[in-house]
This record gives structure tokens, sequence and C-alpha cells, in this order.
């Protein structure tokens, strides 16, 4: 094995936590928390991954509150769950006592299509915006937070990082891209406020800035805190690479431990960190609801463009991003087969992301170790994306079907 192959199997710290190695698992909602539930389907599906030699598994889409979900399946932080997660961080550190958990901070801002408000009437972003992903649930407008929703989302942020520390994650990532609601305050394209959070850079990181301090604060210097940026939306107007590392930089400054760099909003160009074949046609496939699958046949050409894959379709620019910042950085984006391993860690990363590659293959670091000549069988079909909604949530369809590559 290379140096730098070894480099990826071996122990490193993550900020003051120690890893057994430095393959991480990415954050993908997998659609199994029903009814918002974290319960056998969730645990079970990060059971495999632990068990397959993942130094830390990543929940993803936990939302801060219950209006930051995207539909009313979504788990967010409450005390009602409190005995659940504690069972499922339990179970999953009996089955690989040596794993670490971290969970991904998320609030969907103003795209969201959840009937089950609780709090709002309608979801909330920095600026009033047509949300179509609402309009079969009635909601086809967002409004504009007030300064009172900015401070309250903040306090929600905070309060969700304590309790998930006392749940027994090991660390917390805190999503600030993909369109969701801090990345639709740092995007030009949806932040029009004139006020204190928009205008200038310095402005639209207002708000994702006092996040940070604010889970910093609940957390302490200790437990780790990553970072989800997107490097560019993917959208004219949009935020492009020569703001995001400034992003990069300023979140660097203001104490984040990681920096996970990604692209592409869900809400106009998905396809930019969905690498691959595209979504659409297996969205629309799922979709039980008539006015949105119509809704898909209709801009799904236009919004899921095609965007063919290629291994480590993010290093270069993610490599720019690294010689910016002091902090560790973490590489993501079609990393599937130990070469690109090697080339990330060669490239400087502390670590990697792996999405899709663990959907195939949960064992890919105990087989990837076996075996030199290791091939992970993922084919970027983005068919596991598409079942997000699917009763029983994401799985690899080749898998069942018995492919292996
Ligand atoms: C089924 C699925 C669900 C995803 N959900 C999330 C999510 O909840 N949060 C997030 O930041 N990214 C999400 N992603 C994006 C991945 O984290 C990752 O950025 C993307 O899959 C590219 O990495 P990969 O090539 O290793 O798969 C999801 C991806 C997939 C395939
Ligand atoms: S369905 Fe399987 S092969 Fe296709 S992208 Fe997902 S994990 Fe990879």
């Amino acid at each position: 094995m290379s140096e730098h192959l070894e480099r990826a199997f071996s122990p490193a710290n993550l900020g003051k936590l120690q890893l057994k190695n430095r393959i991480l698992k990415a954050a993908t909602y997998e659609g199994k928390t029903p009814d918002g539930i974290p319960g056998d389907l969730l645990l079970d599906f990060h059971r495999e991954v632990v068990a397959g030699g993942t130094a830390m598994t990543t929940i993803g889409y936990c939302t801060t509150e219950a209006d930051g979900r995207i539909n009313d399946q979504m788990m967010w932080m409450h005390e009602d769950i409190r005995d659940r997660l504690v069972h499922m961080n339990t179970e999953l550190k009996r089955t690989a006592p040596d794993a670490k958990i971290s969970g991904q901070m998320t609030h969907c801002g103003n795209f969201s299509k959840n009937r089950k408000m609780q709090r709002l009437k309608r979801p909330l972003g920095p600026s009033r915006q047509f949300n179509m992903l609402g309009m079969p649930s009635g909601l086809p407008f967002a409004g504009a937070m007030t300064t009172k929703d900015i401070d309250y989302l903040v306090q929600t942020y905070h309060d969700a990082a304590r309790f998930m520390k006392e749940t027994g994650f090991d660390a917390a990532e805190i999503h600030f891209s993909h369109g969701y609601g801090l990345s639709q305050f740092i995007s030009p394209k949806t932040n029009r406020r004139t006020d204190e959070y928009g205008g200038s850079l310095e402005n639209r990181m207002r708000l994702p800035l006092r996040v940070l301090e604010a889970v910093r604060k609940a957390v302490g210097d200790d437990f780790p805190i990553l970072g989800k940026i997107g490097m560019t939306d993917g959208i004219k107007d949009g935020l492009q690479f020569d703001e995001a590392i400034e992003v990069a930089a300023m979140l660097d400054k203001g104490g984040i431990d990681a920096l996970i760099c990604s692209g592409g909003t869900s809400s106009f160009n998905p396809m930019v960190y969905f690498r691959g074949d595209t979504l659409d046609k297996g969205l629309i496939e799922t979709e039980t609801n008539p006015i949105t699958r119509l809704g898909l046949k209709l801009i799904g050409p236009r919004m899921f463009r095609y965007y063919p894959y290629e291994e480590l379709y993010f290093l270069e620019d993610a490599k720019k991003i690294r010689d910016r910042v002091s902090c560790q950085m973490i590489y993501i984006g079609g990393c599937t087969d130990l070469d690109s391993v090697e080339r990330v860690m060669q490239s400087g990363f502390d670590f990697i992301q792996l999405g899709r590659p663990l959907i195939k293959d949960p064992a890919f670091v105990n087989n990837a170790k076996a075996d030199r000549n290791y091939k992970n069988g993922c084919i970027h079909c983005n068919r596991c994306a598409s079942l997000i909604e699917a009763p029983g949530g994401v799985y690899c369809p080749l898998n069942v079907e018995g492919q292996t590559s």
C-alpha cells in the first residue's frame, strides 16, 4: 500500500476528536425517519456503515426546529426523540466502539413542502420568494425573516447543537450549502435584503457566522464543528467561486474545525453535486403527488441538467480553498476508487467524505483495506437519490438486483 493510502487508513484527529481513519460518511438524507422518528430503519442503515470500517458516520439533515424541515417525515432535534437518539448512538457505538457519529445541522429556510408547520404559517427565508417545491402543499410563497426570526433561528442552532452533544453525537456539521436556509443568506440570488443581513458578502455572512458562534458556544472547544459550503450555486446571479473562497476564509477565521466543499443547490441546480445520471426520471417514477409529478415533467429537464460524471469533480476548486484556509479540509464529490482516495490524500486533504460509494458498499473501508484492487461498483446512476421519499427510503437498487459493477 502506498504511503498516501496508508495515511487514508490510519488514525487522525478531527479537531480534538480522534478518528480511526480518514474515511467519513457524507450526509445523505436517507428518508428513514418515518413521522420524524429515528428508529430501526435509520439505525440499521448507519450500523452497516460503522460496521464496515468507516471512521465517522453522519446522520444527514437533522433539522434544528420542526419548521426547518423540507417534508414532514424529516427529523428535528427536540425532546420527544431524545431517548431514541441516545439509543441509536449507543447502539452504533456498541456495533463499532471506535466509530464516531456526526449530525448534520440544517434548516430548509424558504425551500419546504412541509404541511405540518408548527410555529410558522409558511416557510421563511432571507427574502420573499416563490416556493415551487411548496406549491402542491399549498405553500407557493416563502416570506422574509424579520430580525426576530433570525435571532430565533440562531437560538435553534444553539439548542439543537447542545441536544446533539447530550444525545451522544461526537461532532456537528453545519450545512451552509445546497440552497438551504443558511446558504440562502449567503447567495446573492436568494438574499435581496437591504438590512445588515443582506447586500455585501460581509452582511450575507452575518447569520452563518452567528450560527457558527452559537453552535461553538453550545458544544465547547473540544467538539468538532464541520461546515459544508458551496463553491458555486451553479446559477447566474448565484454564489460564484470568487465569493465562495471568501466564505471559506470567514468560517475559518470564525473557528470552524473543518470545511467540506460542495456546490449546486437543490432548488435551482442540484446536479452540480449529484454529478452523474439526471434525477428527474427517477423522481417522477417515485413521486405520488400528481401535481408534483406534472411539475417535475415540466421543469425537470431545465432543473436537472446533465453534468457528466467524472471522478473527483470538485478537486481542483477544493484545492484552491485548501490553500486559502488553515482549518482542516474534508474532500467530497466522486471519490469512488482507491486511486482517487490516494490522489485526495496526496493533494493534502485531511479526510474524505463518501456519499454514494458508501450507499453502494457500506463496507468500503474494510473491503478496500483488504484488497488494493477493490472496486466499489457505484455507477453514479443516482437511483438511490430518487428513493429519498419512497417508502423505506434510500438503498442501492443495484445491490438488490445483484449487480456489482
Ligand atoms: C441519497 C442522497 C441524499 C443526500 N442528502 C444530503 C443531505 O441531506 N445533506 C447534504 O449535505 N448532502 C446530501 N447529499 C449529497 C452528498 O452529501 C454528497 O455531497 C454527494 O452525494 C456527492 O458525493 P458522492 O459523490 O460521494 O456521492 C445527498 C446525496 C445522496 C446520494
Ligand atoms: S443507486 Fe447505487 S450505483 Fe446508483 S448512484 Fe446510488 S449507490 Fe451508486
